[in-house]
């Protein structure tokens, strides 16, 4: 594949053109998506505590491998306090219960699908072999409902998957280092539908490296997952579906193409929640699993200034604390970061804000800093050992074009003009062989590769960007920038997917497969 200059210079220029518009509608600057309004008042904010997703225990447990078993069902929740809110949940809960694995132990997690729609689970940053990764067309069927067709762009209609009735065992094995990792649904054409309705949760993995350190742990030791929602009169969920049953027609309507946000920021499945903290430092895993919102995050200063000590990004953690004023999260990035509230004086208010949002969205919760307490934590100076991925003696090197297309006769979104095939493969790297992609784009994609995490090694030309350190599997591209990365696949040979993770992206054909041999 080449791209030759002209085509790039004719991609960046639509690309300016294009982040022209998009910052002139209600989605504010550094967005490519449109904003979805509630019909009910907005909560007011800090008032509700922040949840903590319940650890899910297994079933059972042998020498190799802890077994989990997950009921995706509907669920009545009370999100904003005085509404019920019908949701799709893992264990009938949004967030889904949080899985906490040791590496190298396999979990097994069987997932009965309770819902009235066809259901994939993916393990997003999970190493796991390929039957077991969650490829949208692998549906699993509702528990006695009948096997029926699915949402089609028209291209996929010859592809039928490795289908299951009711219920599938999902196998991972998990030999990758300490991370936090989180399931969310992948369905063909639905995943954006689907996670807004509530399908995602927590997978933390832990290993020796990171059980050595005296980082904050336990109480102190905090997922964050954020997101967006709007919500309607009656307090169900709004999305702008064109098929709200969410049977046939995958899509939402034209005036959210570049993707759905809600004025309502959720984290942790709560609005705008407050939580209590000791003046101590707090370790806090911070996952953007918004559709298609990024979040520019800004604590408010300590008196002494600074914001984050980062300590880790999607796949694990980095070899060295980074002091970060600011964490820019596109969807589907993780940013694991520590916070001493030691730094702020007891009774002070501290608001985690978001600079890439306005009005309700400008901010995410608020932590009280409530009382004096003893710590023994500390950020040590070396976190982890990451291999340098030699990439300057890489002998592939493959381009992806992210960008605005026609899929099946519609407006949507392509990789190199293409729309997603899940028969199709558009790369056969091989395993245990590094590679450098460059990902170039027109608008905001956050590009997503499955089966083996990736290092950023340059921004359009440039050095890699200071939140691009440690290992990744999603990168924030940037309106007419290319993004390099060196990957090396290994493990498990088979098909895999990289896609955009903008959902609505994603779902309007922004994906593409690889096969790795
Ligand atoms: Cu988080 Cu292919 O997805
Ligand atoms: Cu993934
Ligand atoms: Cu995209």
């Amino acid at each position: 594949m080449s791209l030759s200059r002209r085509g790039f210079l004719s991609l960046v220029g639509a690309g300016a053109v294009a982040v022209g518009l998009a910052g002139c509608g209600d989605a504010g600057a550094g967005q490519t998506a449109d904003l979805l309004r509630s019909s009910i008042p907005l909560p007011p904010r800090f008032r509700v505590p922040l949840p903590i997703p319940a650890v899910k225990k297994p079933t059972r447990s042998d020498g190799q491998a802890d077994y989990y078993d997950i009921v995706q069902r509907q669920a009545v929740l009370e999100i904003v306090p005085g509404y019920r809110t019908p949701i799709f949940g893992y264990d009938g809960t949004f967030p889904g219960p949080t899985i906490r694995s040791r590496s190298g132990r396999t979990a097994v997690v069987t997932h009965r699908n309770e819902l009235p729609v066809p259901t994939v689970v993916h393990l997003h940053g999970g190493h796991t072999p390929p039957e077991h990764d969650g490829y949208p067309v692998d549906l699993v069927y509702p528990v006695g409902g009948q096997a029926g067709g699915h949402g089609q762009h028209g291209q996929h209609a010859a592809m039928t998957g490795d289908t299951r009735q009711g219920s599938r065992e999902y196998v991972y094995p998990l030999a990758q280092p300490a991370a936090t990792l989180w399931y969310h649904d992948h369905r063909m054409d639905f995943t954006a539908p689907q996670v807004w309705r509530g399908l995602a949760g927590f997978h933390l993995i832990d290993d020796e490296v990171s059980d050595g350190l005296p980082l904050p742990h336990g109480e102190r030791d905090i997922p964050l997952m954020i997101c967006d929602r709007a919500f309607n009169e009656d307090g169900s969920l709004l999305y702008p579906a064109l098929d709200p049953s969410l049977q046939t027609t995958p899509g939402v309507q034209d005036d959210y193409m570049e993707g759905v946000m809600g004025d309502v920021i959720l984290v942790n499945g709560a609005p705008w929640p407050t939580l209590e903290v000791d003046a101590a430092r707090y370790r806090f895993r911070i996952l953007n699993a918004s559709n298609a919102r990024r979040y520019g995050l800004v604590l408010d200063a300590a008196p002494d200034g600074g914001g984050f000590v980062q300590i880790g990004s999607d796949a694990g953690l980095l070899a060295a604390p980074v002091t970060q004023d600011r964490l820019d999260a596109a969807p589907g990035e993780r940013f694991e970061v520590v916070v001493d509230f030691a730094r702020y004086p007891v009774g002070t208010e501290v608001v985690l804000r978001n600079q890439l949002g306005a009005g309700s969205t400008a901010e995410v919760m608020r932590f009280v800093v409530a009382r004096k307490a003893s710590d023994d934590s500390t950020v040590p100076r070396t976190l982890a050992e990451i291999e340098p991925l030699p990439h300057t003696t890489a002998r592939v090197h493959r381009e992806w074009r992210f960008s605005r297309g026609i899929v099946n006769g519609h407006r949507g979104w392509t990789i190199n003009g293409r729309a997603f095939d899940p028969g199709r493969m558009d790369a056969r790297p091989k395993l245990g062989e590094v590679e450098i992609w460059r990902l170039f784009t027109d608008l905001h994609h956050p590009v997503h590769i499955h089966l083996s995490p990736f290092q950023v090694i340059g921004r359009s030309g440039g050095g890699p960007g200071r939140l691009d350190a440690g290992w990744k599997d999603t990168v924030d591209v940037r309106p007419a920038e290319f993004v390099d990365v060196a990957v090396r696949f290994d493990g498990y040979a088979g098909k895999y997917l990289l896609h955009c993770h903008n959902l609505e992206h994603e779902d309007m054909a922004m994906m593409a497969a690889f096969e790795a041999v």
